[in-house]
């Protein structure tokens, strides 16, 4: 089996971010959410590996070339976004035999081995899986027989007819092609992944679930980057490599190498990055500080601050999503007041 990862797209919702960085290669826990889906596939036993990407290609490519993967990794260009089924149409040449999609901004908890394994023994046509949400009409979601197969696939219903929602991972026959290539583009004018398997269904085709139970995150937006990095982050295998002066440090915490904490509180579970510099802080739970951070006078919690970021005398800081090289600092002058340069779309709560 072949393996067929996402990493294009605009990342919209994830703006001003998405702007200078691809969506994929955000870090939850400090690793860019790309590298659990490639984890995953290769855990799987997948030995070959076709990466779509789109907008920001040589970024992506750079990233994943950082690492020596025990998989063969080929790079497809999309061109412009239209959509899932669009990204199988575009990389045909290379699925040529069965294949799992994985959309590369998905995290799953338990991987997909087992799922993987259904699919190849079930020798089905596609097989998809569901999760249990609280909220399926933000989602795509399954209506189901009353023999528990599949009747239909909708996108984000008013009323839903179920709470499985379709996880961003999939697993298909070449018969697929067929699919992608028969179908429409929607009212958003993308080619839709449900239309396609919703094709295979109507032409009698057989489509199989699996069901997901452990946690499932598609991080679209900003609280889904906080949340997929604190379930992340509650797995935490404490390790200390950096330097510790006169601080506390309480529960899971990782400090990599080269990291410095002086006179300060670290609370885990949560992640010191290389080469960060932490003084008289406090840095709680949930927090995932990227390379080369400084920290000075500044108490944050339940946050992401990506690489070389500075913050000081800042106050308290939670629930915030920073990007790299971004300094927040007391303004300590006349006149009093917030001074902000602020990037398109940014989004700040006082
Ligand atoms: P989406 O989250 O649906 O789209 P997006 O990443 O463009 O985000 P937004 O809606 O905020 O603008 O995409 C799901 C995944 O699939 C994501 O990892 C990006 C990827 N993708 C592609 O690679 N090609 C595509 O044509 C589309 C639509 C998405």
């Amino acid at each position: 089996m072949k393996a067929l990862i996402l990493s294009g797209g605009h990342g919209t919702r994830l703006r001003p971010l998405t702007y200078s960085q691809q969506k994929q290669l955000i870090p939850v826990a400090n690793k860019p959410i790309l590298f659990y889906a490639i984890e995953d596939v290769i855990e799987a036993g997948v030995d070959e590996i076709g990466i779509i990407v789109g907008p920001n290609k040589e970024q992506v490519m750079e990233t994943v070339n950082s690492v020596d993967w025990s998989a063969e990794i080929e790079f497809i260009y999309q061109g412009e976004p239209k959509g899932l089924a669009h990204a199988i149409l575009v990389a045909e040449e290379f699925l040529d035999e069965d294949f799992v999609m994985y959309l590369g901004d998905n995290i799953l908890r338990e991987g997909i081995v087992e799922h993987a394994e259904k699919f190849k023994k079930s020798n089905c046509d596609a097989s998809i899986m569901l999760a249990e949400v609280k909220n399926p009409q933000q989602f795509g979601v399954a209506e189901l027989n009353e023999d528990g197969t599949i009747r239909r696939l909708i996108e984000k219903p008013k009323v839903p007819p179920s709470n499985l929602a379709l996880v961003g991972i999939y697993f298909f026959k070449p018969v697929i092609h067929e699919a992608v290539k028969s179908i429409r583009p929607s009212w958003r004018n993308e080619l839709e992944i449900t239309d396609a398997i919703q094709w295979l269904i109507d032409h009698r085709y057989e489509v199989r679930w699996t069901k997901v139970t452990g946690w499932w995150k598609d991080t679209g937006k900003p609280e889904d980057i906080l949340e997929a990095n604190r379930l992340v982050l509650d797995g935490l295998k404490p390790k200390n490599e950096g330097e510790v002066e006169n601080s506390k440090i309480i529960g899971r915490v990782v400090i990599e190498s080269g990291a410095r904490i002086k006179d300060s509180v670290v609370k885990g579970p949560c992640i010191i990055g290389h080469n960060c510099k932490i003084v008289n802080s406090y840095i709680g739970p949930y927090t995932s500080l990227g390379k080369e951070c400084e920290i000075d006078g500044t108490e944050i919690e339940d946050s992401v601050i990506m690489d070389g970021s500075k913050v000081i005398n800042a106050g308290r800081i939670v629930e915030s999503l920073i990007g790299r090289g971004v300094k927040i600092q007391e303004f300590d002058h006349m006149p009093r007041g917030y001074r902000l340069i602020v990037g398109d779309n940014s989004s700040i709560v006082l």
